[in-house]
């Protein structure tokens, strides 16, 4: 969600906050604002994007930044971060789901606020508990908030001191050339910090003095690691200029080649035990990761005949499930910080079950929490839309459905060879962009659209939908082609768009009588497949010959025209597709 960054340096730090929280954006962008620390504590901020910070300047080696993505209260430049309280300034990731209970508590008290938000409450915890020692303030005043924090405090009367503190959101530590750093991730800070140390929940840092410790949840130190950040994970700009989407598809033959090496040398012996012994599995995630899970859910029953129950993390939570002993669950996230995902891993920890985790972020907290973890190699996504990661997830969860299959039955699924192509395929798949370039063109103007699909190919149909909606601000259901008939069609009408995608050979006469639904109802449709005969025989009026694959290997490429449909879409409407609204790349609040 927001991105926080905090830095102590001998030199001016402004520039290094202010670049920092460029490269945060992607967490949050509706404000943003910074503390400069020198002769005096003087805080910037406002509504909008990091660039509007670009008018302000301050001089002094010790500050904080903030870029907002809002939660408790709207986004204006009186919500933005940091807040100041006292003789502090505080920047904030998280909620404090006690602070109204607080807030009515202190103004009882006679505090007055200038924001609604929930972090003002915890500025004026700390600052009542300030008494020279930042450090103990910040423990004092954050033992009454309940929730999900990562904080960096400075106090004006302590240059070269930054106390920062993490409950479930995430923090990281970095030493580098131009100073010492606190921020909300490691991707964030390749390039500026040579090492990098993960916090751990409860846990405090200090900088002050030239260095950085770590303390527990009693101030006793503690040690972090220091190691460096991954070489992928530096470069974070697009050469050339143009837009973060767009590159990031352009990478997906890279990205795949390079966890498909990963995926090689890894080693599935550690969770042999508990795939063979698996009677049950089940997948969690959110958004686009947990259309990857529905991936693997179908994959891996179909081939391993283990009940796999897919659900989204939030909902599994809640259900509650029926996890336990002997059972695994499987939790897939890019960022490896999404608080639901996080929350339902902790659950199933608690309840006895063994968790593989599938990310994109070595050392990130699923990593931490999981007892086998599968890092794949997509490299820093900055687009706030998950295109790359998402290809590298379903890689990650076939390798995995066919690990299960080996443990269990001794063999590999027939379709495991084919993985090596897929770098392949997916660069082939890149030739479908002139036909989605045009049929977007035709679209933009739509107000709506269904993608549909069966089997797998409804998992591309629903990741299809996302991209639609999120970037280019269009309705859009990824939807059972066999249900459409029970009600949906009633939508349908002269030029209602729908896409189908159809790559299972069993059910293409059924995707084509759902798309002959449509047209006969004066409806405007697409057809994906791999299939010339099927594209040549269905009464589409726009049809895309995707490369072609085992069929369960499909969803892998044939979501890659839809990702760049969307980018089309949103260019061909005026928006930004690195920054979909009221969307953040790291949704680490519940
Ligand atoms: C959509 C998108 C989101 C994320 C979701 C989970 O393009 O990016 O739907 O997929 O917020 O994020 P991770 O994978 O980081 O857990």
């Amino acid at each position: 969600m927001c991105g926080i960054i905090g830095c102590v340096s001998d030199k001016d730090c402004y520039g290094a906050l202010y670049d920092g929280l460029k490269r945060l954006e992607y967490r949050g962008y509706d404000s943003a604002g910074i503390a400069v620390l020198g002769e005096k504590l003087s805080v910037f901020k406002k509504k909008g994007g990091v660039s509007n910070l670009s008018a302000f300047y301050a001089r002094g080696g010790t500050g904080i930044g903030h870029t907002r993505w809002a939660t408790h209260g709207a986004p204006s430049d009186a919500n933005a971060h940091p807040h100041r309280a006292g003789k502090i300034a505080l920047v904030h990731n998280g909620i404090v789901e006690n602070y109204a209970a607080l807030k009515a508590e202190l103004e009882g008290e006679g505090e007055r606020f200038s924001s609604e938000t929930d972090s003002e409450v915890i500025a004026k915890l700390i600052s009542r508990a300030y008494r020279k020692d930042l450090l103990s303030a910040v423990r004092e005043g954050l033992s009454r908030a309940e929730g999900a924090y990562a904080v960096a405090v400075v106090a004006e009367d302590r240059p070269g001191e930054l106390v920062a503190a993490k409950n479930k959101s995430p923090l990281v530590a970095g030493k580098g050339a131009s100073g010492l750093f606190v921020c909300s991730d490691i991707p964030a800070l390749a390039g500026t910090a040579d090492f990098i140390a993960r916090a751990e929940d409860g846990d405090f840092i200090r900088i002050a003095d030239g260095r950085i410790d770590f303390f527990d949840k009693n101030l006793n130190p503690v040690c972090r690691d220091f190691t460096r950040p991954r070489e992928e994970l530096r470069a974070l700009s697009v050469a050339g200029g143009g837009y973060f989407m767009r590159a990031e598809i352009g990478e997906i033959p890279r990205a795949l080649e390079d966890t498909l090496s990963a995926l090689k040398n890894a080693d599935f012996a550690p969770c042999a035990r508990a795939l063979r012994s698996a009677e049950r599995i089940f997948a969690v995630a959110c958004g686009t990761a947990f259309h990857s899970a529905l991936v693997f859910a179908d994959v891996a029953e179909r081939e391993a005949g283990v009940p796999v129950l897919c659900c989204t993390a939030g909902e599994f939570r809640y259900r509650p499930p029926v996890i336990g002993e002997g059972d695994v669950l499987v939790a897939v996230s890019q960022s490896g910080e999404t608080a639901d995902t996080l929350e339902a891993v902790r659950l199933a920890k608690s309840r006895g079950a063994y968790v593989v985790a599938v990310t994109n972020i070595g050392s990130s907290s699923i990593e931490s929490l999981a007892d086998f973890c599968i890092v794949m190699r997509a490299g820093a996504e900055i687009a706030v839309a998950a295109t790359k990661s998402y290809n590298c997830q379903l890689l990650c969860l076939y390798y995995l459905a066919a690990q299960l299959l080996f443990f269990k039955r001794a063999r590999l699924p027939e379709w495991f060879s084919a993985l090596d192509r897929l770098p392949e395929a997916a660069q082939a798949a890149f030739s479908c962009f002139a036909e989605a370039d045009a049929l977007a063109d035709r679209l933009k103007g739509a107000g709506a659209m269904y993608f549909l699909g069966r089997g797998t190919d409804l998992c591309t149909a629903k990741e299809g939908a996302l991209k639609v909606k999120e970037i280019a601000r269009v309705f859009a259901e990824g939807y059972p082609a066999g249900e459409l008939k029970h009600g949906s069609l009633a939508l349908v009408g002269e030029g209602f768009p729908v896409a189908c995608i159809s790559t299972c050979a069993a059910l293409l006469k059924k995707s084509e009588s759902a798309l002959a639904e449509v047209k006969s109802r004066g409806g405007y449709c697409a057809l994906f497949s791999q299939y010339p005969r099927a594209l040549a025989e269905s009464c589409a009026d726009f049809k895309c010959l995707l490369p072609a694959l085992p069929e369960a290997l499909m969803p892998a490429v044939a979501v890659i025209p839809l990702q760049y449909f969307a980018y089309k879409m949103c260019i061909g409407r005026g928006f930004d597709p690195d920054k979909p609204r009221n969307l953040a790349k790291s949704v680490t609040v519940e």
